[in-house]
């Protein structure tokens, strides 16, 4: 896997998927989408299936940790769902990416997740809770 030069010794204070980056409502939607589009093959709890990996859970964090969710929403743009790659609008993709954080328990927060890859690059994966820095 390709590592994304943002996630390299970064310290500075960043938005994270900790700080309550989509809200309850989205990740509602994002959770029928799945079950239609995403279900069949990664598993209808996340779990993944008999050739696609689980979309929630330690395997899947480690994969992702200190990329970003922009990072995470291209790729799901360009290669998912695998039977039909480049179908899902980046509404879809924003509500379907919503629920995968919920079911990874980040909290929903105020705003909805943006659709502008640029904007979801802001916001950094991080598998263990950050310490508040006050
Ligand atoms: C036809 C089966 C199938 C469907 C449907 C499908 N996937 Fe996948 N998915 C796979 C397989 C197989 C892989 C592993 C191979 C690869 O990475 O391309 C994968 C990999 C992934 C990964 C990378 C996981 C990681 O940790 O590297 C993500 C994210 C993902 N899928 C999201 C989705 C989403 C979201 C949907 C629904 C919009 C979806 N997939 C629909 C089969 C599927």
């Amino acid at each position: 896997m390709v590592l994304g030069l943002a996630g390299v010794g970064v310290s500075q204070r960043q938005r994270s998927v900790w700080d309550g980056v989509y809200t309850a409502e989205q990740a509602k939607r994002g959770q029928t989408r799945y079950s239609e589009l995403c279900g069949s093959c990664h598993g209808d709890t996340l779990g993944g299936g008999e050739s696609a990996p689980p979309l929630a859970g330690g395997e899947f964090l480690a994969n992702w940790n200190t990329l970003t969710v922009g990072d995470l929403f291209d790729r799901t743009r360009s290669t998912m769902p695998q039977n039909k790659p480049g179908s899902l609008s980046r509404e879809a993709n924003a509500e379907i990416l919503a629920f995968v954080l919920n079911a990874n328990q980040f909290p929903p927060g105020k705003e909805a997740l943006p659709q502008s890859s640029e904007s979801l690059r802001e916001i950094r994966i991080e598998a263990v809770k950050p310490e508040q820095m006050e």
